[in-house]
């Protein structure tokens, strides 16, 4: 009877390590708002904001992010268009990010091939580019052609 109990429990800790975290960018990556604290999700919505304004060149035509959701938008007004935020660190998807990357490897803790999972399939798609410290381009100067953000 104890030998059964023991197997069970087994079996439902490695049916979670095995969670298929199957991404192709942080776009793609959702989390539970309520398990992160309040206090950090008006962080992060701060951080997305900020950060939209600077790679609009601070000419954002819809900046927005809802603390109790973690949903954002973020337009450019130059071009209607949302500017490449996954790529850059203190936005609300690199916080995701790294926030289920944190949740992943408690998940898999013990288990080898769990961390791997989050090594492999979390961990390379969370930013490393820092956000700009002040606007991308100078449109004022530069009409349009110029907006290269390869650094
Ligand atoms: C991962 O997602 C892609 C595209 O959504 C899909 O084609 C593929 O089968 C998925 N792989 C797994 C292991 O679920
Ligand atoms: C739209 O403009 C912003 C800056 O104003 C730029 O960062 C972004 O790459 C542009 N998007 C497209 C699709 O051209
Ligand atoms: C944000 O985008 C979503 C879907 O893309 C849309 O339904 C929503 O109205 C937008 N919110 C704002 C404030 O523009």
């Amino acid at each position: 009877m104890r030998a059964s109990v023991t197997f069970v429990a087994l079996a439902v800790a490695s049916v979670s390590a095995q969670t298929n975290y199957n991404f192709t960018s942080e776009l793609d990556m959702t989390i539970d708002p309520n398990t992160v604290k309040q206090s950090d999700r008006a962080v992060w919505c701060r951080a997305q904001t900020d950060t939209c304004s600077l790679l609009c060149n601070k000419n954002a035509e819809v900046n927005s992010c809802t603390e109790s959701t973690l949903k954002w938008n973020c337009t450019c007004g130059s071009n209607s268009s949302t500017p490449g935020i996954e790529f850059y660190q203190q936005t609300v998807p690199y916080f995701i990010c790294e926030a289920l990357y944190g949740q992943c490897i408690q998940q898999g803790a013990g288990t080898i091939r769990g961390q791997d999972v989050c090594n492999d399939n979390i961990k390379p798609l969370c930013a490393t580019n820092p956000p700009p410290k002040e606007p991308v381009s100078d449109s004022s100067e530069t009409s349009g052609t110029a907006t290269s953000h390869g650094f």
